[in-house]
């Protein structure tokens, strides 16, 4: 089966982006927002990101305008029935996804894969709440997914090889990404790795005297990191990393995804900044 027509439920920062790069990538893409203004907020969203491309001379005037003419917009799933892959990207809320999934199942032809952006959410949870779990799979971009490179491709235990196969031809060969096959489990791969990693990285500039440049650049100039695991906490933001912490310690248990003492002192829209001379965080 060809993928030619998809759909992403949620304009937000990943589905605009995925919508953008399926755009790109000459493929027809409806995006669905939960109403009017979060849907012309999507479309200020991918239109800004493609102007900025073109400014940047990253992307021609004739291809931003393909990509535009490729885009729709909907504030209901009920016209996806034309559809041959629907992309969700909403909110990381179970039983949100769990509704959709059923309304997807009841929408979209009999052969339309069933993916999820999730970064925890079980696959086969949602597999589960359709009548075809075995196309039903995780396709999980990276942020900004315009950039990044990567995509884990998540099959549940229920999901069908051949339609893990399709999935990975659409993301490698028509939207130009790389895959990697995860297991259905917290974390997937990157986030089961560079998770424990993120949070030793703070616990080591919490409680002792090596500097935050000292511990970027170890990892710069050690180990060839593009940039330095501090830098890369304050990128993905302290509350991102405490939420996939507290999934991951959920899941598996290990004193290794145990948020420490810094990074629970410092959520809420936090950055780690630089100690002061009286031992405070400027963030
Ligand atoms: P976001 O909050 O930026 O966007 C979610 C969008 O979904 C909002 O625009 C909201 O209006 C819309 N929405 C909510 N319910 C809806 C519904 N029933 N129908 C249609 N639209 C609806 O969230 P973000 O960051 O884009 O995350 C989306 C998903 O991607 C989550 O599952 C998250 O775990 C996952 N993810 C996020 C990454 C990130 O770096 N932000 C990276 C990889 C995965």
């Amino acid at each position: 089966m060809e993928i030619t027509k998809v759909a992403v439920i949620g304009g937000g920062t990943m589905g605009s982006g995925i919508a953008e790069v399926c755009a790109k990538s000459g493929v027809d893409t409806v995006v669905v927002e939960a109403d009017a203004a979060a849907a012309e907020a999507a479309q200020r969203r991918i239109d800004g990101s493609m102007d900025k491309a073109v400014a940047r001379e990253r992307l021609s005037a004739e291809d931003r305008d393909a990509a535009g003419g490729l885009l729709s917009y909907a504030t209901s799933v009920d016209s996806l029935d034309d559809r041959d892959m629907v992309i969700e990207a909403i909110v990381e809320d179970e039983s949100i996804k769990l509704e959709l999934f059923r309304r997807l199942d009841e929408i979209t032809p009999d052969h339309a894969i069933l993916a999820s952006n999730t970064s925890s959410i079980p696959l086969i949870n949602l597999g589960m709440a359709t009548g075809r779990p075995q196309q039903v799979l995780g396709v999980h971009f990276f942020n900004p997914a315009t950039v990044q490179r990567l995509v884990e491709l998540v099959p549940s235990v229920a999901t069908d090889d051949q339609i893990l196969a399709t999935v990975t031809t659409f993301v490698q060969e028509t939207l130009g990404k790389s895959t990697i096959v995860a297991q259905d489990r917290a974390g997937f791969i990157v986030n089961r790795l560079l998770v424990p990693y993120l949070l030793q990285a703070i616990e080591l500039y919490d409680t002792t005297d090596v500097s935050r440049e000292d511990i970027d650049n170890g990892m710069m100039w050690g180990c060839a990191h593009p940039m330095g695991p501090l830098t890369l906490c304050d990128l993905i933001g302290l509350d991102t990393i405490k939420s996939v912490a507290d999934v991951l310690y959920e899941e598996f248990k290990e004193p290794t995804y145990a948020p420490p003492p810094l990074l629970k002192r410092m959520v809420s829209g936090g950055r780690l900044g630089r100690k002061s001379g009286r031992g405070f965080y400027e963030y």
